[in-house]
Order: structure tokens, then sequence, then C-alpha cells
């Protein structure tokens, strides 16, 4: 109740009568009766908008600041300070824009009160728009209001978000998440980037042993193995005398070796291992010489 008579005190009523200035009925018509215009400056008390004023005057009552302030378009909110200087005057500062619209440069005040219109912003409509400077801008003519809206909202309280999905930015079948103003990709295996555009080089590396050949594929590669070897990666050493896949004779022995094999004639055998031929004859020094 206490707060309201405050409130009440500070309401200040303002009537102007401009019959030769309709520029000002255009920029505030909170109320505009024929020629009799009026404005309803609400107080915020111990408070100050700090932007650039169009005019600093020292007046004598509060009152007269909002006067001031009405015979300029440009005005759109004042303030005045909260005591008198030494010669009984107060300061009063004429502003061109709003608290609405300057939300970051209005603050606390010990030496200051605030003067503004009351406008549909001062209810917080808008609900995504910027920060500080233009959150919410006041349309005095209509009464109305305009938000100006980060990016990715959108609406007339910047309520909407904008899908950032909607356009399917993510490729090679990641899956899209909107996150406010920007899109992120969760990618299929195989894939990265932040729109999955990147096919994984699974043959970095160097998957394949042995001198094979690494071949990419999808979350994958593949090995093409230099001969005598295989397995995925060509990890397997190719046992050729085992598998049968050697050209040793018959009469030779077959060694595996890394890769391949070796072929020597069994004793009493001559040749290159793949051929050998002609038994040495039916000598056996050996034997005759140990005995
Ligand atoms: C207004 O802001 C400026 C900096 O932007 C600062 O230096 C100045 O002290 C402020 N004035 C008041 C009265 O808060
Ligand atoms: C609000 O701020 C914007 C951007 O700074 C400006 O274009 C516009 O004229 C301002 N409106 C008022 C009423 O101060
Ligand atoms: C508003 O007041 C706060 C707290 O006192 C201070 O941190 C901030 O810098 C002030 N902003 C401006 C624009 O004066
Ligand atoms: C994406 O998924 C579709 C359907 O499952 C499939 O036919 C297509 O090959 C996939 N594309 C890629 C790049 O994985
Ligand atoms: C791979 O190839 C290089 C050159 O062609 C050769 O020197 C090396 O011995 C080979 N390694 C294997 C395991 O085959
Ligand atoms: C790997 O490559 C070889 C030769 O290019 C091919 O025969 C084989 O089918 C491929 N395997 C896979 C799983 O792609
Ligand atoms: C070659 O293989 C045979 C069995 O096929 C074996 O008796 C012989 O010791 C092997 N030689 C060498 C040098 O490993
Ligand atoms: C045949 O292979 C075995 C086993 O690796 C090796 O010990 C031997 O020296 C090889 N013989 C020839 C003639 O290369
Ligand atoms: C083995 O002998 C046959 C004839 O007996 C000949 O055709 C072949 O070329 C020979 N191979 C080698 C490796 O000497």
């Amino acid at each position: 109740m206490e707060g309201y008579q405050v409130l009440l005190r500070y309401y200040v009523f303002v009537i102007g009568i401009f019959t030769t200035l309709p520029s000002v009925s255009r920029a505030f018509s909170q109320g505009s009766i024929n020629n009799f215009v009026y404005v309803n400056f609400m107080i915020s008390e111990f408070s100050y908008l700090n932007i650039t004023s169009i005019a600093r005057n020292l007046i004598q009552e509060e009152n007269d600041c909002g006067y001031a302030c009405l015979e300029i378009p440009s005005c759109f909110s004042y303030n005045v300070a909260a005591f008198p200087d030494v010669n009984g005057k107060l300061l009063c500062e004429l502003l061109p824009s709003d608290k609405y619209n300057n939300s970051d440069t209005f603050n606390a005040s010990k030496e200051f009160h605030h003067f503004y219109i009351p406008s549909p912003c001062d209810s917080s409509p808008c609900k995504n728009s910027r920060k500080n400077t233009g959150k919410c801008i006041s349309l005095y003519q209509e009464n109305g209001y305009k938000c100006i809206c980060v990016e990715g909202f959108t609406g007339k309280d910047c309520e909407t978000n904008i899908n950032e999905c909607e356009s399917g930015p993510c490729l090679n079948n990641g899956t899209c998440t909107d996150r406010g103003n920007e899109f992120n990709c969760n990618c299929p295996p195989g894939f990265s980037g932040n729109r999955c555009e990147i096919d994984i080089n699974e043959c970095e590396g160097r998957p394949c042993l042995n001198n094979g050949t690494c071949t990419d594929r999808i979350n994958a590669f593949n090995c093409s193995c230099s001969p005598g070897f295989s397995g995925n990666r060509c990890e397997i050493d190719i046992n050729e005398c085992e598998t049968g896949k050697h050209h040793c004779d018959s009469n030779a022995f077959c060694n595996n070796t890394k890769g391949s094999y070796n072929c020597t004639c069994i004793p009493g055998y001559i040749g290159n291992g793949v051929n050998c031929t002609g038994k040495i004859s039916n000598r056996k020094p050996s034997a005759d010489s140990t005995k």
C-alpha cells in the first residue's frame, strides 16, 4: 500500500497542447485527444539509463524534465537527479532511447531517478531476443513492441526455434539434432566431421601386414595380401608344404619360409629341389669307410 502511494506520487501526468507539432503526437500516442497529447512517464527510482543524452538541463522541479522531453520528438525517456545541487536545481537528462532497447546500460543508481513511458516491453515478452541493445523495441505509437531475435529463433516473441535440421545438413545417414542456433550431426561408424562429410580412412593405421595392399571401405578396410600370406590383415603365413601348394620334387624336403617355401633334395638325390634326379651310385662311402 505504501509502495503504491509512492508510485502515485511519481506518476507524472504531462499534458501538452501541440497544434504546431504533429510529429510529437506521432511519437507518443499513449494518449491523444484532438490537440491534446499526454504521456504518462513512470518513475524507476534510484536507477539510471546510461546512454548519450540529447540535452542536459538544470530544472526546478522533476516534472519540468517531462515537459522538456515531450517537446523533443526524439526524446523517449529521461534521468533526473534524485537530489538538488547547491543551487537547489535538479539535473535533467533527455534521452533518445529507452531502457527496453538498452537494457545493458540501465542500472541502479544512488544519484538519479529514471523516467520512462510504460510499454508492452515491461512484461518482457521477448523470449529469445538479443541480450542487451535491441532486446525489446517499444513501438509507442501503436502501443506495441518488436523483438529482435537472436539467430536460430523467429516469431513475434522469438518463441519459435528455427529447426536447423530441416535442410538435412548431415551427410551419409548422420542423425541431426537441433541445438538452438546450430545443429549437431551424430555420424554412423566410419564417418566424421561436423556434417559427417569425412569418410574415415581405416587404412591410415596401416593395418595390412606383410606388404598387403590396403583398400579403404566404409567403416572397414580390405587387405589384398602378397603371395604366401592370408588372413584379414595378411597376418597368416601360408604353409605351402602343408597345403600342398608347392612344387618340390617328391624326393625333396619341403621347408616353409615366411611368405614362401624352399625345396631341398633328400640325400641320395641331386637337383634344385624342384627337380631331384639321378640317384647317385649305390656306393655308400660313409658306411664303407666306417667299417
Ligand atoms: C556511464 O557509463 C560509462 C561507461 O560506459 C561510465 O564511465 C560512467 O561512469 C557511467 N555513468 C554513470 C552515471 O553510471
Ligand atoms: C532501438 O535500438 C535500435 C538498434 O540500436 C535502433 O535502431 C532503434 O531506433 C532503437 N529504438 C528506440 C525506440 O530507441
Ligand atoms: C551495473 O551495475 C552492476 C552492479 O553494480 C555493475 O557490475 C555493472 O558494471 C553496471 N553496468 C553499467 C553499464 O554501469
Ligand atoms: C543410408 O541408409 C540407407 C537406408 O538404410 C542406405 O540405403 C544407404 O546406403 C545409406 N547411405 C550411406 C552413405 O550409408
Ligand atoms: C615388403 O616389400 C619390400 C619392398 O618391396 C621388401 O623389401 C620387404 O621385404 C617386404 N616385406 C615383406 C614382409 O614381405
Ligand atoms: C577385398 O578385396 C578383394 C580384392 O580386391 C576382393 O576380392 C574381396 O572381395 C574384398 N573383400 C571385401 C570384404 O570387400
Ligand atoms: C626341412 O624340412 C624337413 C622335413 O620336411 C626337415 O626334416 C628338415 O630339418 C628341414 N630343414 C631345415 C633346414 O629346417
Ligand atoms: C630353407 O628353409 C629353411 C627354413 O627356413 C632354412 O633353414 C634353410 O636354410 C632354407 N634353405 C635354402 C636352400 O634356402
Ligand atoms: C625339371 O625337369 C623338367 C624335365 O624333367 C623340366 O621340364 C623342368 O623345366 C625342370 N624344372 C626346373 C625348375 O629345373
